[in-house]
């Protein structure tokens, strides 16, 4: 391929600043005349009070005709509509579900560089994946619930054994291409869940089950999703890949985030058979937009990310050393101290966004 079309919504709050870091930091790695072409549009919260429309029936064009989609962050707290759901959101979620992203890949990795609120833990000993699936669970019924007579409110949770069967799938390939956890160096998949209240997590666990037989390979255990969040705090090492419904995913992906730094160190891939979308996992943060102050790393990890997924599914070598190569330098840039506020440091967003497209060049050179 000679181009590869990306879709870039900024979107609202610290979401320009990031993502504009970003696609600075793949120009770089890529180079000048690179095979990207980035091309804005809009969509989000501030989108929605300055037109009524959250999500422009031609950006969604944009994105379905694009080779991948990057995005700052969305929403602003307050900005809702009659449901009481928040506008801003519709970006991330329609693309989720009308495009079938149903693998939420977020890597959890303590750097070099960055201090764990964990007593006694370095770096290298957090090191797994959440793995959240993303087309189903207790997000589908977003739209969909009710509200019965303003006394009732019910929302729906949706496993179904093809989605299911998908992502835990998925979960074993990751454990496969990985080292395995820190503590042990085993392959492993996770598969948390409240199989012992409820029927369609008791369901995800079955399936779970018979998709392991077939890959006899790698480790399994079941945790129940309220040990889980204590384990993560309390052995974290212990983890290689976590496989878990929609909105398990959610919550564990926060609680995760504050072992290894916070929100600004989430980066995460949504991606389906056909599409990836690539945004870290944090909100618009809108109390320091404007500050100068975000924290870039997220999305410039995830739009590594990006750049690794391109490079596998075109066997396009120049995607992938180029994503490697951002990994290394934004690896090296914490060790070296180059931090942002929430990671305790004095770097501005600017100032983190040109040290690591300087020593990405550099390292070309
Ligand atoms: C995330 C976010 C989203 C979610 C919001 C922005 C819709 O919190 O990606 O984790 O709830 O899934
Ligand atoms: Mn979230």
């Amino acid at each position: 391929k000679d181009v590869y079309e990306i879709a870039v919504v900024h979107g609202d709050g610290i979401g320009p600043e990031v993502c504009g870091a970003a696609v600075e930091v793949v120009r770089a790695a890529l180079g000048s005349d690179g095979p990207l072409r980035f091309t804005e549009y809009p969509a989000g919260a501030e989108h929605f009070m300055r037109t009524g429309d959250s999500f422009p029936a031609s950006t969604f064009q944009a994105c379905r005709d694009a080779d991948a989609i990057l995005h700052g962050a969305g929403g602003i707290p307050g900005v809702v509509r009659a449901d009481g759901t928040e506008a801003g959101l519709d970006f991330t979620l329609r693309l989720r579900f009308e495009l079938d992203l149903y693998a939420n890949i977020r890597p959890v990795r303590l750097f070099k560089g960055v201090t764990s609120p964990l007593r006694g833990v370095g770096a290298g000993d957090i090191d797994y994946i959440i793995l959240r699936e993303n087309s189903e669970g207790l997000y589908a019924a977003r739209g969909a619930g009710a509200l019965l007579r303003g006394e009732v409110a019910v929302d729906t949770l949706v496993q179904t054994r093809k989605g299911i069967e998908r992502i835990v799938r998925k979960g074993f390939e990751l454990a496969r291409q990985s080292k395995g956890a820190p503590e042990d160096g085993v392959r492993r998949v996770t598969c948390c869940d409240k199989a012992n209240v409820l029927r369609s997590y008791a369901f995800f666990r079955a399936v779970f089950d018979e998709v392991a037989a077939d890959y006899p390979d790698v480790a399994t255990e079941h945790v129940l999703v309220d040990a889980m969040a204590m384990h993560l705090v309390l052995r974290p090492a212990h983890f290689n890949v976590i496989v878990t419904e929609n909105m398990f995913g959610d919550i564990l992906s926060d609680l995760a985030a504050a072992t290894v730094g916070g929100m600004g160190m989430a980066p995460s891939a949504e991606i389906g058979e056909a599409k990836g979308f690539f945004q870290a996992a944090h909100g618009s943060a809108p109390d320091i937009a404007g500050k100068g102050i975000a924290n870039p790393y997220g999305t410039i990890l995830s739009a590594a990310a990006m750049l690794e997924w391109l490079g596998h599914k075109h066997e396009d070598e120049r995607l992938s050393r180029a994503a490697d190569h951002i990994r290394s330098v934004t690896e090296a840039c914490l060790a070296d101290g180059l931090l942002s506020a929430d990671l305790k440091g004095t770097a501005s967003t600017h100032q983190i966004r040109d040290a690591v497209c300087e020593r990405v060049m550099r390292d070309h050179a």
